[in-house]
């Protein structure tokens, strides 16, 4: 009975571990193919396709909406710089909405340099998760 406990327990807390790992990754890859699509936009112009990819890169951010967030979902060695990664994403939630405006005026230099900002962004947090 005790060790049916135990295991029970165990599998829940790995169910747990697992569950936020694949929100994590769903939502990176959401955020890769947000990023494809404005790149994408640029290259050919398609103003529509930057449009959707910055709502797919804007849904997907919204994983990272507090700092207890961003916490959960950073590797155990780097939970402890959960304040600059944080910063790191509310930059992109910041520099999307700069481009949702640029891009409605049709200010397509403007935006891509925004773009390029938020590639950063991005890089900016994965050098702190992946030791880089
Ligand atoms: C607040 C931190 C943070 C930000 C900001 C962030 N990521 Fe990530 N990203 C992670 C973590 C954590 C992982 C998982 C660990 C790893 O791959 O090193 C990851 C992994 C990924 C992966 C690999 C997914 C896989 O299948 O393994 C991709 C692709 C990715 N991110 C894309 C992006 C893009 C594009 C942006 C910017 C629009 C971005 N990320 C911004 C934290 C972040």
């Amino acid at each position: 009975m005790k060790l049916g406990k135990v295991i029970l327990l165990t599998a829940f807390v790995a169910n747990l571990l697992f569950a936020s790992e694949t929100v994590l990754i769903k939502e990176m890859k959401n955020m890769r193919d947000g990023m494809n699509q404005i790149n994408d936009g640029f290259f050919y112009h398609k103003k529509e396709k930057i449009i959707q990819g910055l709502k797919l890169v804007k849904d997907a951010n919204k994983i990272f909406k507090t700092q207890a967030d961003v916490k959960k979902y950073l590797p155990k060695k780097v939970k402890h710089m959960f304040g600059l990664s944080y910063s790191t994403a509310k930059k992109i939630d910041i520099n999307i909405n700069k481009m949702e405006k640029l891009i409605k005026q049709d200010k397509f230099s403007k935006a891509s340099d925004t773009y390029v900002n938020i590639i950063k962004s991005c890089t900016s947090c994965h050098t702190i998760v992946r030791d880089w």
